[in-house]
């Protein structure tokens, strides 16, 4: 199976990478320069060149901030692009998963979110991600949109990659604590993906296509995420910083923020039997390939990192 996966060093389709290459599967990545989500028209044929037997759609705008002040730039990448790719999975009739977003909803829902929850989103990355799933649909209906949030990884920028960095040089870190989600691995989206791409593309059965929730197991606020990211870096060695929960208006942003954002994978279980790692277990790995061990050299699949 040949994937084509839109983002080149974006964590998931690096992630994509390093799965691809432990179970055999081809992950061809495709990005800007010669594939612009901003320009459509860049994108149709180099992909037709590359013959793919599914497209992912993971390439996105996700400044989530700048967002609120780049509006036109994030309904380019988030809408019209990923819109063209659909067309042209369509055109092409090969199957397109794409990612989207927790922040499709408004957090005032008091349990987790499904699939058929209405959405609202608060800010303008939520937005443009919500009409980049009604693109999709619009232009195939051989698609699977897969909701994830909360994404790290060892790769690219991310909260927990945020949360060494400043933990290097304090004691003490501000967090919120009024914001729950589903912290997930990047490297466990990609397992996800590889599974469902090869289900998909095995089988036209309709209730395979549709959105679909792709989270880490458990959940939690991002106060509480750093606490333990900060445990398990002192475990291996660094010292140990104090996390300080906040509320949301000591710490403002230019983008509101869902309060509560968690995802149920039930959907993603019962029709693909895919369910992600629990996101602590999902730390370690992570926290393993960033963090050097005192008494191990840092080693992933036989490279020296
Ligand atoms: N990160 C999260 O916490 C989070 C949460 C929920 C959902 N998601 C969704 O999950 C998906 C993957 O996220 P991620 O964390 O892997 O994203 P990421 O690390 O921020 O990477 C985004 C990728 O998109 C590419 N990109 C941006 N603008 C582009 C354009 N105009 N044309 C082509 N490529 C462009 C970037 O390319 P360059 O390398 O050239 O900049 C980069 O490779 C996205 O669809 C995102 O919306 C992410």
């Amino acid at each position: 199976m040949r994937i084509l996966v839109t983002g080149k060093k974006g964590q998931v389709a690096t992630a994509l990478k390093v799965i691809g290459a432990e179970t055999g599967v081809e992950i061809l990545t495709f990005g800007r320069p010669e594939g612009d989500l901003a320009n459509p028209q860049s994108l149709e044929a180099p992909i037709v060149a590359i013959e793919p037997d599914v497209i992912i759609s993971s390439a996105a705008y996700t400044a989530v901030d700048k967002a609120e002040s780049e509006a036109e730039l994030a309904e380019a990448v988030n809408v019209k692009g990923p819109g063209e790719l659909a067309r042209i999975a369509n055109q092409l009739d090969i199957p397109i998963l794409h990612l989207s977003t927790d922040y499709v909803f408004d957090g005032e829902k008091s349990d987790p979110y499904v699939e058929t929850d209405k959405t609202n989103p608060v800010g303008i990355y939520g937005k443009t991600k919500l009409e980049g799933e009604l693109a999709i649909a619009k232009a195939t209906p051989n698609h699977v949109i897969l909701r994830t949030a909360w994404v790290y990884s060892p790769y690219g920028n991310n909260f927990v990659k945020t949360m060494l960095r400043l933990g290097e040089t304090r004691e003490s870190l501000d967090v919120v604590v009024d914001q729950r989600g589903c912290p997930t691995s990047a490297l466990e989206i990609a397992r996800g993906l590889v599974e469902v791409a090869k289900t998909v593309t095995r089988s036209d059965d309709l209730t395979l296509r549709g959105i679909f929730n792709l989270t880490g197991q458990g959940e939690a606020t991002w106060a509480e995420f750093a606490t333990v990211i900060f445990d398990e870096a002192h475990r291996r060695g660094r010292k140990l910083v104090h996390v300080n929960s906040i509320s949301s208006t000591e710490y403002p942003t230019p983008a509101k923020r869902p309060k509560n954002s968690r995802l149920s994978g039930e959907k993603l279980f019962k029709t693909y039997s895919v369910r992600l790692a629990p996101w602590q277990t999902s730390l370690e790995e992570c926290l393993d390939a960033l963090i050097a061990q005192p008494d191990k050299k840092r080693f992933i699949k036989g490279k020296q990192l």
